[in-house]
């Protein structure tokens, strides 16, 4: 059972060698359940640690409605990052927060999240390294990895179902980064478990990857996910009809690829800059040996012109790879923004506020924060397919700085 608290956070300041109360915030804290018995499916964290998700229960109008999110947090494609991963809060269960902050999307405020604050409200924890996909161990007679997202995923959805999940009329999933890659390679699925008129749909924030050259002109994300693909045992658990078309079927990680052959409605939320893909993707340290670009990636405004090109550039990669989804898909969303950011949904300043993101090239009337955006698309209010002008464009940006 998921039981909650509320925490009153004062925040107090010294201002002027006063203490001054400057800002008063009630934050949702959501108890973690494990899966008790996810073993009887072999689903287990790397470490073989139970799996877990944090559940807020829904209320109201929104009380058989369901938001089901996963947890982000990069990957490990090799034994020695997994055996270290294991170690951590990203590899088992022991080592993560028993509570989480539940904001922005997942807030249980109206005024914090206008559309979905009443609805069943579910984290689902990352524990496997291969986005919830893989299906496979490791054993050499003295170290073990559980490699098993796939089976962590199928012991959740058979937790919720019979607590409600089952019976769902509204069922939206979504997820952030490593996460919002899972949004995609689960979406059909997600549907299948549940009731055939239910209204299901699917978010993804910071998870479009992009099979996108390096600076080096390597192509580091490529190999960097072939070699999760076949470490973990994720390739069976991408969609079919994408692997079966492809030469090399483990491309199909890649949203771009397998995004036309999901039939759920989906919104990708993601910044044209994604400081994630920027730096790990783009720019991996690997590529840029000397450090040419380390002053750009701490400060955009540091970028020397060719080095905005570059960024330019995988702007524009990213536009073209997002073209027949913008043009075709009747029922999809999509917001991109101009931001060197990474997550928009789960942090309240991104997610709806009054200075959170905006997208300006379009009638003041449309000028919308990104809950609204998603809100609007999910509930059919208007068609919201939203691109903002190239950098410096980009309106209340929440940079992240490293
Ligand atoms: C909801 O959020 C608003 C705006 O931050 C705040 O004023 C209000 O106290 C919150 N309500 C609850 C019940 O937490
Ligand atoms: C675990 O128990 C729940 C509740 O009885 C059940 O719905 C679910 O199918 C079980 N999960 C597995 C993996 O057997
Ligand atoms: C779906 O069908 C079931 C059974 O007929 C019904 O109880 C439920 O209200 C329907 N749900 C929606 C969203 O229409
Ligand atoms: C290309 O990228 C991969 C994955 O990051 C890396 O392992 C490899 O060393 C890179 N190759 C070159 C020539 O930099
Ligand atoms: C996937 O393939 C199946 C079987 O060939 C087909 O029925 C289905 O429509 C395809 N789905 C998409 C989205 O192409
Ligand atoms: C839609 O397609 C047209 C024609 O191919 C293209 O010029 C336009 O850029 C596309 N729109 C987007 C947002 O990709």
């Amino acid at each position: 059972m998921s039981a909650n608290v509320f925490v009153m956070v004062m925040v107090a300041l010294v201002m002027c060698g006063q203490w001054q109360v400057y800002a008063k915030e009630e934050k949702l804290l959501v108890k973690m359940s494990l899966v008790r018995n996810a073993s009887a499916i072999g689903a287990y964290c790397l470490d073989g640690s139970l799996p877990a998700y944090h559940w807020h229960r829904g209320f109201g109008a929104g009380a058989r409605n369901w938001l089901l999110q996963f947890e982000g947090g990069g990957w490990c494609n090799d034994i020695q990052s997994c055996l270290a991963r294991a170690k951590t809060r990203r590899g088992s269960t022991r080592f993560m927060s028993k509570w989480e902050v539940f904001s922005g999307i997942l807030s249980n405020n109206a005024s914090l999240n206008p559309d979905f604050y009443n609805w069943n409200r579910v984290k689902l924890r990352y524990c496997d390294g291969a986005s919830f996909a893989g299906d496979s161990m490791f054993f050499n007679g003295k170290s073990l990895l559980y490699f098993r997202g796939q089976k962590i995923w199928e012991a959740i959805i058979l937790d919720l179902l019979p607590k409600g999940l089952g019976q769902a009329r509204k069922a939206l999933l979504s997820g952030c980064s490593a996460g919002g890659l899972s949004s995609f390679l689960h979406c059909d699925n997600f549907k299948n478990y549940l009731p055939t008129n239910a209204s299901v749909k699917c978010l993804s924030d910071a998870g479009f990857f992009l099979d996108e050259r390096d600076i080096s002109l390597n192509h580091s994300m490529r190999f960097f996910y072939k070699d999760l693909v076949s470490l973990q045992g994720v390739e069976n658990n991408l969609d079919k009809n994408c692997t079966s078309s492809f030469y090399f079927p483990e491309l199909c990680i890649f949203p771009q690829y397998t995004l036309r052959y999901i039939s759920t409605p989906f919104f990708i939320l993601n910044s044209a800059y994604d400081v994630f893909q920027f730096h790990h993707a783009l720019v991996p340290p690997s590529a840029d040996p000397r450090g040419h670009w380390s002053r750009c990636k701490q400060n955009p405004a540091e970028c020397r012109p060719n080095q905005i090109d570059t960024l330019q550039g995988f702007r524009q990669d990213m536009l073209l790879a997002l073209r027949s989804f913008y043009n075709l898909s009747r029922r999809g969303g999509m917001f991109i923004n101009s931001c060197f950011a990474h997550c928009q949904s789960e942090t309240q300043d991104t997610w709806f506020g009054i200075d959170s993101p905006r997208i300006h090239n379009k009638l003041p009337r449309f000028d919308q924060t990104i809950a609204e955006a998603v809100g609007d698309w999910y509930f059919s209010r208007r068609v919201t397919k939203e691109i903002d002008c190239a950098y410096p464009c980009g309106t209340n940006c929440h940079n992240l700085i490293p």
